[in-house]
């Protein structure tokens, strides 16, 4: 097998990273990268296989089980080490699918139907912020702001926080854009993590002592025939759900729009067309998927695809790749907004598929929309746009200028 790890380290990688992933998923599809101490996949088929088959391919510890590190620092990150040991998306069923069932009962579509009339209103006040401007930066003016605060909404935890909360999650997932992160990386990460998780726990006794209507007083109240969210397992969950609450659908909705002005008669058609809004955002998910790098750990020596892989070794499914592989998507490289059938696996796939996904279903679709209604002729503001590309994909910045059409 050829040797890809420089192709992994080279800046036009990070830039665009599916020729890499074409290149692998044709002639390694199953890689093992001693740059990453892991395996890659990169084929659709693999991908959806260990995604579904937990009992070989475990979410427990996938985060922390490879880190291989000295004994006083391994005892030093134990409170991280702790908190990725449990919660929704770091158990496997039969634990997983009993957190799910309560977790559900809290996050319902109701909850999430609910939130459709404040995510436009926030739209329309964030367009009417920059309107007269002629020009904005697509991520910093509109897309990190509006899911930011839908999420805030619907857990129930004051706006002003916001700040606090983009610091901590940057922080926190800096330890998971590597297998095996830097001591102070590690150390960042935790304390980090601590400061969220006691944030959350205040909030918990507020709401025990005086609920409200909103997600994180239903998620301490759920309870069915007895069984309950433990204090640590409702800590988990909610650092979950606010850090994939706003990062991903951030980059979503940018990544979307440079998307369009890169195609403009897909742009075009949009705009003749609106109500392919909801399509238009299946295809930005499959095209420029947000969440990039997803892990599991074999539980015990398996084949998948013509290799052998050993328990206890890290796999790295690259969901990107996977919605690039032509024996699922023709054309792949194409950006069509009207693609049918598009089962992507920007959500991921199998018991863990992404809880979220209502919500970022509703919230994009709305962006976009609002964005082509009042805004015209979109274009470019700088010659290089930088994409950060590590679990996340996602954009710098994005700054466009634009024809004011009409006021939200
Ligand atoms: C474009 C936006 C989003 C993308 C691309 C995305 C992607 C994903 C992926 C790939 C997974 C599966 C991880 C795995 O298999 O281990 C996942 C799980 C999850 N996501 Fe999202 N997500 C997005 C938005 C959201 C939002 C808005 C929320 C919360 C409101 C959220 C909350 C969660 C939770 C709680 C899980 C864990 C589910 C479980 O383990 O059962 N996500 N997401």
């Amino acid at each position: 097998m050829g040797d890809f790890d420089h192709l992994l380290t080279s800046p036009e990688y990070a830039q665009n990273p599916y020729p890499v992933y074409r290149q692998l998923r044709e002639q390694a599809p199953v890689y093992w990268s001693d740059l990453w101490g892991c395996w890659i996949l990169t084929r659709y088929d693999d991908i959806t296989a260990s995604l579904q088959d937990y009992q070989h391919f475990t979410s427990l510890g996938r985060l922390t089980a490879t880190m291989d590190l000295p004994e006083p620092l391994w005892e030093q990150v134990q409170p991280l080490i702790r908190h990725y040991s449990q919660g929704l998306i770091n158990v496997d069923p039969p634990a997983h699918t009993r957190m799910r069932q309560l977790v559900h009962q809290a996050f319902t579509p109701r909850t999430i139907r609910k939130m459709a009339g404040y995510v436009e209103t926030i739209v329309d006040s964030l367009i009417r912020d920059v309107i007269d401007q002629g020009q904005m930066d697509i991520i910093w003016d509109f897309s990190y702001p509006l899911p930011v605060r839908v999420i805030a909404e619907l857990m129930g935890i004051p706006l002003e926080d916001h700040e606090r909360f983009k610091a901590w999650s940057g922080k926190i997932v800096e330890f998971m854009a590597t297998p095996k992160p830097q001591p102070e990386v590690l150390l960042g990460s935790q304390a980090a993590l601590m400061e969220l998780q006691q944030y959350f726990r205040d909030i918990f006794r507020q709401r025990r002592a005086s609920p409200q209507d909103d997600l994180i007083s239903a998620l301490v109240a759920v309870e069915a025939e007895g069984d309950r969210l433990t204090e640590e397992e409702l800590v988990s969950t909610c650092v979950t759900i606010l850090i994939g609450g706003h990062e991903t659908t951030t980059n979503l909705i940018a990544s979307g729009m440079l998307a369009l002005i890169q195609h403009p008669g897909e742009m075009q058609r949009l705009r003749e067309s609106p109500e392919l809004a909801p399509s238009a955002v299946e295809e930005f998910l499959r095209y420029e998927g947000p969440f990039q790098r997803n892990r599991r750990i074999a539980t015990e020596d398996v084949i998948l695809g013509d290799q052998y892989i050993r328990k206890g070794q890290l796999v790295m499914q690259m969901l990107g790749a996977a919605n690039r592989d032509p024996s699922h998507f023709p054309d792949p490289d194409r950006l069509d907004i009207t693609r049918e059938p598009n089962k992507h696996l920007a959500f991921g796939y199998g018991p863990h598929f992404c809880l979220g996904a209502s919500l970022a279903r509703l919230e994009a679709p709305i962006a976009i929309q609002s964005l082509m209604k009042h805004l015209s002729d979109i274009q470019l503001a700088t010659a290089d746009v930088v994409w950060i590309n590590t679990v996340f994909r996602g954009l710098k910045s994005l700054p466009v200028t634009f024809i004011r059409k009409v006021s939200p």
